[in-house]
């Protein structure tokens, strides 16, 4: 087995480092036959023929994806990414935490349909700019909306031909509109894997544009499968994602149900937004026996929200668990305070430090003012622009979700409720009055 890349620290979950709050290994281990259905399911998962999130690192056809990847790096200067949800949180995680910082090829993701900022795309040179759409169902009103407003002045500067080139179309269903709109326009679609949205980070929908960014996709997906394989071990303490999702669950079932992700790192805020619909789509669901399940996932940034949400962290309800994610590296990293003014009370802890070293000193504190409190904590520690450590990270965060919905009792691959909201928004549409100026 290959070594980890990806240190999980999960003590400030237990009973030995924040006392009676904690969980401890017995409360762990008594829900071990509960998993023995997932156990089954992930042999099956693992061994299979066809696509499922588990095995996407062994199926997903990875030497495409850098083979379409080279060719537009080569052809475009900037590439634009119209998806919503899972058609674009995973590849703007990858882009925006491992990505060049001065890539060939400039990704932008628009996952949002706010008129003044599309308006931007008035200004786009269509002639070295590629135009990615991506929507699994390929009926998603945001992603339609977007290209279909852009494509008029595409096809004016493009024409027929170019157009083609210059459109990547990702997209499953062949009933869907995104589909059909392809195939009029003579663009063929690149098959979307069938699994869901949130899940689909290691297909080409993230590694696609993640590959553009100057990712080293190979490196993710070494990651997530070397996780996988760490994922599929049967004892509930050997096993990470049994081990801190069966903790997560039990703190939850203690009335901690608000998850709060904490990066110590700008590099990896968009990690926390990619996990925070992965959490609230696959957990917020009702049970069989109609109870509403779910943890609400809650982003706060290190240091700054220390600032702004840590003295409800330490004080306020004990409804939460926090996961650190942090730099070690950064510790060296930053310049060294001076050690003028040091006379002064407040300069003088901090002269001759580095900026790295205050980093992580704040870092410490925090967890361990919270531990003193008895507030539960985790800290995943993975050096930074790690492609191998974040295929981990995907890869224990998506399998972790699997094992809480399993305790749960609920589906995590569904998200029945918010289709009424989308009926609702046609019905809106249809309603209103259209006025021409
Ligand atoms: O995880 C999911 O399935 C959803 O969040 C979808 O990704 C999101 O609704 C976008 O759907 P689609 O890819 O069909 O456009």
């Amino acid at each position: 087995m290959s070594i980890s890349r990806l240190s999980i620290n999960s003590s400030g979950f237990y009973k030995d480092a924040i006392g009676d709050s904690g969980v401890g290994n017995e409360e762990i281990q008594a829900l071990s036959p509960q998993l023995d259905g997932l156990r089954k399911k992930i042999k099956q998962w693992r061994e299979s023929d066809e696509v499922n999130f588990l095995n996407l690192p062994d199926k997903t056809d990875l030497d495409t994806i850098e083979h379409i990847g080279r060719k537009c790096t080569r052809m475009f200067k900037h590439t634009i990414v119209f998806g919503i949800g899972g058609s674009s949180l995973g590849a703007e995680m990858l882009s925006r935490t491992l990505g060049h910082r001065a890539p060939r090829n400039r990704v932008k993701f628009y996952d949002n349909i706010d008129p003044r900022t599309l308006s931007e795309l008035d200004e786009v040179v269509w002639a070295d700019t590629l135009c990615m759409v991506i929507s699994k169902s390929g009926n998603t009103a945001e992603t339609l909306s977007q290209f279909l407003t852009v494509l008029p002045r595409m096809e004016r500067y493009l024409g027929d031909i170019g157009l083609r080139e210059h459109v990547i179309v990702i997209t499953e269903n062949p009933d869907g509109a995104l589909y059909k709109i392809a195939q009029q326009l003579g663009i063929e679609p690149i098959p979307h894997p069938p699994v869901g949205g949130r899940f689909s980070v290691l297909t080409a929908v993230g590694l696609l544009p993640a590959y553009i960014s100057g990712v080293d996709v190979s490196g993710v997906m070494e990651g997530a499968r070397a996780m996988a394989e760490r994922c599929a071990e049967n004892d509930i303490l050997e096993n990470p994602a049994f081990h801190n999702g069966a903790a997560q669950y039990l703190h939850a079932e203690k009335g901690r149900t608000i998850s709060v992700f904490m990066p110590y790192a700008d590099n990896l805020r968009l990690v926390v937004n990619w996990y925070r619909q992965l959490w609230a789509e696959s957990l917020g669901k009702v049970d069989a026996q109609g109870r509403h399940r779910g943890m609400t996932p809650m982003e706060n940034h290190g240091v700054t929200d220390q600032h702004s949400q840590l003295q409800l962290m330490l004080d306020g309800p004990d409804d939460k668990i926090v996961t650190f994610i942090a730099n070690p590296g950064v510790r060296h990293e930053g310049r060294r305070i001076p050690m003028r003014f040091q006379e002064l009370p407040a300069v003088a802890p901090l002269a001759g430090h580095t900026l790295g070293e205050l980093f992580i000193s704040e870092l410490k504190a925090t967890r361990e003012t919270l531990s003193r409190r008895g507030r539960p904590n985790r800290t995943f520690g993975l050096y930074d622009r790690d492609a191998y450590a974040i295929g981990e990270l995907i890869m224990l965060l998506e399998m972790e979700t699997v094992v809480v919905a399993e305790l749960m009792g609920i589906d995590p691959f569904d998200q029945p409720a918010v289709e009424e909201s989308k009926v609702l928004t046609r019905k809106y549409l249809a309603d209103l009055v259209h006025v021409e100026f």
